[in-house]
Parts: structure tokens; sequence; C-alpha cells
């Protein structure tokens, strides 16, 4: 008998993501597996149970028999008791947000994979849910952006005079900021762009955008990622950013350093020195915000500026974001299962990264050490 996957409702508020789309199915169902997806799971997405059922999957409620679940952000604890013993667990977020799961879900013998800490490698790419979701969250900040801002984003040459273009300035251009650099480009905004890894600079340069120098000596990082700065380093780089950023009508920020908080690059004295009318959205907002003024999940207004603060927004693409994020579980999971089952091979650089739990044992370094304290 092949393994029976079943896909979950979120619960999260506001979450309209679903974990498997109706066009991802067919290389699960070609595999012989069998897929379940939760009454109603892609609803909010706008994929209906009649369009799985289509696609070849079962719509029904199978969380507490399947043998794999998958899910977009991590369970709650009482979605985490649903699951039957010594299933697999596939979701998003950074274990140390989902501790109690991870327990809990480890004292039932299960294994448990994060996707985010899926290895920066090329072979890991068409996996890679960081980047997928990363995508969305960059282009929506801009329209959420251009939608607020009481300007227009291009240079305007009409018979009443000419209006200048609106001036975007995005901070930290990995995955997110090279989305929102392309998305600004494209409304007519005069873009620039910082980052400490200075390897962005020509990625920045040819979508269009200035890219600032500040010609500060950066702590490297690993494995593609930034390292983390220290506080003479995070001082300076305020001290010359500023000026840029005042002059901004519209500052995204996407700056994050895996697992730890994001680095602090907009103070209060920045953004009480902005035009008012202006607008921040900060997407690293889940982990402390790049803008020290900014609320998770809030606006905040300041003088006329507008503070977003949002880690939602691959939720509000989630037509597409479900479709990406899919085909990242699918990429992820199929070369687990050999001849119907599920083999969970550690020696594998993919598979041993992201595996927080394997059948029961904590594995995950930083995980064990934080269920230690
Ligand atoms: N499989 C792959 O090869 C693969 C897949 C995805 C991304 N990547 C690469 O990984 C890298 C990280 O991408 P990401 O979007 O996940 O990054 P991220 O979300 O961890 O961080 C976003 C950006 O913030 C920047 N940043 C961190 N601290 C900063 C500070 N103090 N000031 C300004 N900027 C700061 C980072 O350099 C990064 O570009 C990129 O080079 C990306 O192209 C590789």
């Amino acid at each position: 008998m092949s393994i029976k996957v079943a896909v979950f409702k979120e619960s999260g508020a506001g979450e309209k993501r679903v974990a498997l789309t109706p066009d991802s199915l067919s290389k699960l169902v070609n595999a012989d597996i069998t897929v379940s997806v939760y009454p109603n799971a892609g609803l909010e997405a706008f994929f209906p149970d009649e369009a799985y059922k289509t696609a070849g999957a079962s719509v029904d409620d199978v969380i507490a028999s399947a043998d794999v679940v998958l899910k977009v952000l991590p369970p709650t604890l009482d979605e985490a008791k649903s699951i039957n013993s010594g299933a697999t667990l596939i979701s998003t977020g950074q274990p140390a947000s989902f501790l109690d799961v991870i327990k809990e879900l480890a004292s039932k013998g299960c294994s448990v994979f994060a996707m985010d800490l899926l290895p920066r490698i090329s072979r890991a790419q068409s996996m890679d849910s960081l980047s997928s979701q990363a995508s969305a969250a960059g282009y929506k900040a801009v329209l959420l952006a251009a939608m607020r801002l009481p300007k227009f984003f291009p240079m305007l040459m009409t018979a009443a005079g000419t209006i200048p273009p609106a001036k975007v300035l995005v901070m930290g251009a990995g995955v997110a900021g090279l989305q929102a650099i392309a998305t600004a480009k494209r409304l007519g905004a005069q873009v620039s762009a910082y980052d400490v890894r200075g390897a962005v600079k020509e990625e920045v340069q040819s979508l269009g955008a200035k890219f600032v120098e500040l010609n500060l000596e950066v702590q490297e990082g690993q494995g593609g990622y930034a390292g983390e700065q220290s506080s003479e380093f995070q001082a300076k780089l305020q001290e010359l950013i500023g000026e840029t950023v005042r002059a901004c009508d519209v500052v995204i920020t996407t700056a994050a350093i895996p697992g730890r908080s994001a680095p602090i690059l907009i103070t209060k004295e920045m953004v009480e020195g902005m035009r008012p009318g202006s607008i921040i959205v900060d997407l690293a907002a889940s982990t402390g915000g790049n803008c020290e003024l900014t609320v998770n999940g809030e606006d905040v207004n300041v003088g006329g500026v507008t503070i977003i603060g949002t880690s939602e927004l691959p939720s509000a693409i989630a037509t597409n974001a479900s479709q990406l994020y899919a085909k990242n579980l699918v990429n992820f999971l199929l070369p687990m299962i050999k001849e119907g089952q599920l083999e969970i091979n550690l020696e594998d650089e993919v598979v041993s990264a992201t595996c927080v739990v394997y059948k029961g044992e904590v594995r995950h370094g930083p995980t064990k050490e934080l269920l230690a304290k």
C-alpha cells in the first residue's frame, strides 16, 4: 500500500494559502500516493474542493490517519495532537517558533521537516519555499506602498505640470528585495537599494536601480546569507543611510539574518525626518522589524509617515503563492518516496538539513538546545 498524504486547512488568522493545489497533484497521484485534502482547505486561495477531486485527491478529514501531513504555517498544538503517531509533518517556519509542537510530535515518534531550513544549493532551488514566498511578499509590498502613497509612482508630464517620480528605497536586496525593486521599477519609480552583501550590487543595477554604496566593513555570512553585524556597524549604517531614507517617499525593508532578530536599519529619528505621507513597508516585522517603530501586524502613524509592519503578504497573493509553495513541497517530497513508501535518507544534504525531528528524535542542534532549557 502506498502512503497517505493529507493537507491541513490553514487555521492561522488571515492565512489564505493552502499547502497543495490541484495543479500540483498530478506528480503525487502518478507516484501512486493517496492525497486527501481537508474540506475547503483551498477555498480562500480559490481552489474549490471539486478541483482537487478532479485532479485525483479525495476531500475529507484524514489527518489522524495520514502518513504525511502538509501545512503552510506550522500547526497549532491542538492540530499537532490530531496528527497520527509516527507520521511526518512538513511545513514552513523556523523551529524556534513552534517548539511546543515539535515536542508534542517528537513524543509521538513523528518526523518533522521545516522548509525554512532548506540549504541554498542549486539542487534545492525548486524546493525553496522561503524564496517563492519572499518573491510574493516583495511584489505585494510595493503594490501596498503604491496604494497608500498619496503620490504617483511614475513621472507624469501633463498639461498641468510635471510630477517627479516617487523615490523608493529597498533595504535588503535578497529575494524579496529584488522582486520589490523590479516591481517598483515597472511602476516607474526612481529606485535605489542597499544590502550588506556587496555581491548583490550587479543584480540591483541590472534591474535598473541605483545601489547605495556605504563602504562599510561587513561581517560575511554563510550559505549565501548575510552575517550578523556588530553594533558599531549598525550605528554607522544608520548614520550613513539616514539622509537617503529621509529623501524617500517609500522604503521597503526586507533585511533578515536567518534565526536571529532583524537588524534595525531605520531609527525613530529617521522616520521623524521623513516627509509626511511617506510609507515604510517592513517585511521583517515578524522577527522584530527593520524599523525601530514597527509593530508586527499593525500600521503605525508617526507624524504622517505610515509604517506597515507585515509578514503576511504571501497570503495576500494566495492563489499564486500557494501554487509556488505546493510545487516546492512536491519537489521536496517526491524524491523521498521509494516504491510508494516514505524513505527519509539522512545522508542526503537537503533531507538532513530540513529534518528537525526524525522518528521522535530531535536532531536539529539549535532546537535541541532550546528544548533542553
Ligand atoms: N538555492 C539557492 O541557491 C538560493 C535560493 C534562494 C536564495 N539564494 C540566495 O540567498 C541569499 C539570501 O537571500 P534571502 O532573500 O533569503 O535573504 P534573507 O531573507 O535572509 O535577507 C534579506 C536580505 O537582507 C540582507 N541584509 C541582512 N542584514 C542586513 C543589513 N544589516 N543591512 C542591509 N541588508 C541586510 C541580506 O543580505 C539579504 O539580501 C541571496 O543571495 C539569494 O540570492 C540562493
